[in-house]
């Protein structure tokens, strides 16, 4: 008893600090992600083959390799282009990158759920295609991305846990700072675990909230 509370009077500051910057990097993730998500969605949508064909590649592509190379990729690629970025940065960027190609899937699924019927309609009522697209497909195709992309930010407070590997700091990483700094193996993972959990159970709850009160 005592000597856990002893571990906790030294090490809490550790866990704090890494979930704050686990909170972060999620939150980075999510905006910048819808960013890039967004412009893929649009560039698979459109009609010109070049766009269609560059977002094709890149969502594939990055969904089919995992994030831990991404990361690491975009840690060392950087700096072999001369580029000096910290681990925050670069874990931020990778991220991003990431999460948009999963984001971009999000988003074309959103707006392909609403029937062409709704297009059909606002068209034949004389609305253009950028009309019918901006006041009739995507008010109903929010419906479904919003619940898509609060799990996204859900998802991303766990994946950047993979960012430790870069050194970058979050909670898994003040994790293993901590095992090493108290020759206790088991504990700090114990706590990260415990950490990690109430902060995706509190978001998700919230989402639901939320959820609710848009219905
Ligand atoms: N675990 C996956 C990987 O290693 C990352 C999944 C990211 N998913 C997401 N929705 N952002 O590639």
């Amino acid at each position: 008893q005592d000597q856990n509370q002893g571990f906790w009077a030294k090490y809490g500051n550790y866990f704090i600090r890494g979930a704050i910057y686990t909170l972060i990097f999620a939150a980075l993730t999510v905006f910048f992600g819808t960013i890039i998500g967004t412009l893929l969605a649009l560039m698979k949508l459109s009609r010109n083959w070049l766009a269609k064909a560059i977002a094709n590649v890149y969502i594939e592509f990055i969904r089919g390799t995992p994030l831990l190379v991404q990361a690491f990729i975009v840690f060392f690629g950087t700096q072999i282009l001369g580029l000096d970025l910290s681990a925050f940065i670069a874990g931020a960027i990778a991220m991003a990158i990431n999460s948009g190609a999963y984001v971009a899937e999000i988003i074309r699924g959103g707006i392909n759920s609403v029937p062409v019927g709704q297009t059909e309609a606002a068209r034949s009522l004389g609305l253009h295609q950028r009309q019918a697209m901006r006041y009739v497909i995507l008010p109903q195709a929010m419906k479904n991305i919003w619940p898509a992309l609060g799990n996204e930010f859900v998802t991303d407070i766990k994946e950047s846990s993979v960012l430790s590997v870069i050194g970058a700091t979050e909670l898994m990483f003040e994790g293993t700072v901590v095992q090493g700094a108290s020759f206790k193996p088991f504990l700090p993972l114990v706590v990260v675990a415990i950490f990690y959990f109430i902060m995706t159970f509190t978001l998700s709850r919230l989402l639901r909230l939320i959820e609710k009160r848009f219905n």
